[in-house]
């Protein structure tokens, strides 16, 4: 079989953002346009000639085709061995997994994540480095750069291969290996958490769940290790058959758009437990009967309670959490002597303080929790955890979050998203705060004092390699903070986040509605930065 060399011209904008390069499935569906971003890599990743390569998506609308298109292209790079998902698929987690199980060289992963999948939705294809992790920002811009000067692709005139049957064959001087793509992922689970105990909470009589899979990866995941190794009652598992358009939803774990499963916890006879993945299977979402566990909050509560757990009884070393995270979790590490970084947004800036061994759990607010036993966020794995708690302290949800308040005092927390705005405005928006900053220090907003103002910056402690605009931050006297920062993740205009954060020490005043405790704060944030006449919105798209 004979490599061919196709000539190309570079596309503009194919720079990763805070996870991949994401685009409307129609972008990446022009001639050379994925190919041009795959040669990419391999032209700055020289290990994978000889190397092994992990291929896999979340089987969103062109996986197929893209991974078609990516192994032929592994193979004409001199890849020696690619394993790949059947069907094409892998969740992200279970990429991580692969990578760092078999010691390849790195992964690449198909997914836009949480937003919709379609002919006229999201597509997604990010590269995960040997250490199982996504490739930091010295590599994709490096991926980057290479995109604007490429000349040529090298592939495989070859016909597809068959993708649905477990077995190796070859692709030129290739061996490609369909690998089941559930199993070593649940393995590597069942390492970790107290299966025992978590059975006889299923086989009790005494626990109802469901769990979300939301029509995405997670689906076989959870079948298999919820209901086949767990022993939970078949249908446990909904919305459990992945589809290409994910059903026609948006797989996003949270209570806007995980309505169907919010409303199964809800009222007298509401389930003990719920819990929701998204689209790739790296965020979670955890409710209890009639309860919302903010995913800060979850970062905090599985932190103070990992020894409670096989795979973290020896105690945790560390923990980080993204800038906008609320602050619970530093509460938690001060508690028990251990460091707690504060780190960009987007799951990259957590992989050197793993790799260094500094940090054992780490979290974003965006739904998103994991651990050193993998380098990327893990829906199933926190899901697990909260399962194996459930089932050692025999309390409810609702119960394990408010002791953990009166423990430690409860970070009120809310953000509020401006979706799909005009992008000149919000840049405006940011620009008009950033030209505050310097004076917000020892002035009064509202009933709340300004203690600090900046453009967050992060110097990674491990390689010294420094990230600026990295978001505003407004931080109170009280605790409190203001946080705006534009998405990185969308595909379309712009989108503003608000995160905003009060603590409450007072266990009198932990049951608050969230929303009507942090008003005072909502209307500083808004006026602050002046969103009705910036961006034109008088409310946000969505509230989490
Ligand atoms: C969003 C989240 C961020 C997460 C990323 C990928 O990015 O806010 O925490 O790491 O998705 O799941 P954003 O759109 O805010 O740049
Ligand atoms: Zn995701």
């Amino acid at each position: 079989m004979e490599t061919q060399s196709i000539a190309t011209t570079p596309f503009d904008g194919q720079r990763p953002g805070t996870s991949g390069l994401r685009k409307k499935v129609k972008v990446f569906q022009q001639p050379h346009y994925l190919e041009n971003f795959v040669q990419a890599i391999f032209d700055t990743q020289p290990d994978l000639a000889g190397g092994a390569l992990v291929v896999g998506g979340d089987g969103r609308y062109f996986n197929r085709e893209a991974i078609q298109i990516i192994l032929r292209m592994a193979a004409a790079n001199g890849v020696r061995k690619i394993l790949v998902g059947r069907g094409g698929i892998l969740s992200t987690p279970a990429v991580s997994c692969l990578i760092r199980k078999y010691q390849t060289q790195g992964g690449i992963v198909l997914s836009a994540s949480h937003n919709p999948g379609g002919p006229d939705e999201d597509f997604g294809i990010k590269f995960n480095a040997a250490n199982g992790g996504p490739a930091p920002e010295s590599v994709t811009d490096a991926m980057h750069a290479r995109t604007c000067s490429i000349e040529r692709y090298l592939t495989l005139a070859t016909a597809p291969i068959d993708l649905d049957r477990l077995g190796t064959l070859q692709l030129g001087e290739t061996d490609v290996e369909i690998i089941d793509p559930v199993s070593d992922y649940a393995d590597l689970m069942e390492s970790l958490f107290d299966f025992n105990a978590i059975h006889q909470l299923f086989n009790s009589g005494a626990f109802s769940m469901r769990f979300d899979a939301m029509h995405a990866v997670t689906g076989p995941y959870a079948v298999e290790i919820l209901e086949n190794r767990l022993g939970a009652a078949p249908g446990t598992v909904m919305n459990a058959i992945a589809r290409e358009d994910f059903g026609g939803g948006h797989p996003d774990p949270n209570l806007a758009h995980a309505q169907e499963l919010v409303a199964l916890t809800q009222g007298g006879d509401g389930l003990d437990f719920g819990a929701a993945s998204d689209g790739d299977g790296d965020r979670n979402m955890i409710l209890g009967k009639n309860f919302f566990v903010t995913p800060s909050d979850s970062l905090a509560v599985l932190a103070a309670n990992a020894h409670q757990t096989p795979g973290y009884s020896a105690g945790i070393r560390g923990i980080a959490r993204s800038m906008p995270t609320s602050q619970a979790a530093n509460r938690v590490a001060d508690f028990l002597g251990v460091e707690c970084f504060e780190t960009p947004t987007g799951w990259k800036f957590f992989g050197n303080l793993l790799d260094a061994g500094r940090i054992t759990l780490c979290g974003e607010e965006s739904f998103g929790t994991g651990s050193d036993h993998l380098r990327e966020k893990d829906g199933l794995w926190a899901v697990l955890f909260w399962l194996n708690l459930l089932a050692v302290r025999q309390q409810s949800v609702a119960a394990i979050v408010t002791e953990h308040w009166r423990r430690f005092g409860r970070n009120f927390y809310t953000r509020h998203d401006y979706e799909g705005v005009d992008l000149a405005g919000a840049e405006g928006l940011m620009d008009h705060l950033r030209i505050l900053l310097a004076d917000l220090p020892g002035t009064r907003l509202g009933d709340q004092s300004v203690s600090y103002a900046d453009d967050f910056a992060y110097t990674d402690p491990i390689d010294g390699s420094h990230s600026e605009h990295q978001g505003i931050r407004i931080g109170f006297e009280s605790g409190a903070r203001i946080i705006y920062r534009l998405s990185g993740t969308g595909t379309e205009g712009a989108t503003l986040r608000v995160y905003l954060e009060y603590f409450e020490p007072d266990p009198a005043c932990h049951q608050q509605d969230t929303q009507e405790a942090m008003q005072p704060l909502i209307l500083i944030a808004r006026e602050l930065a002046q969103i009705e006449t910036r961006i034109v919105r008088d409310a946000p798209d969505v509230i989490t």
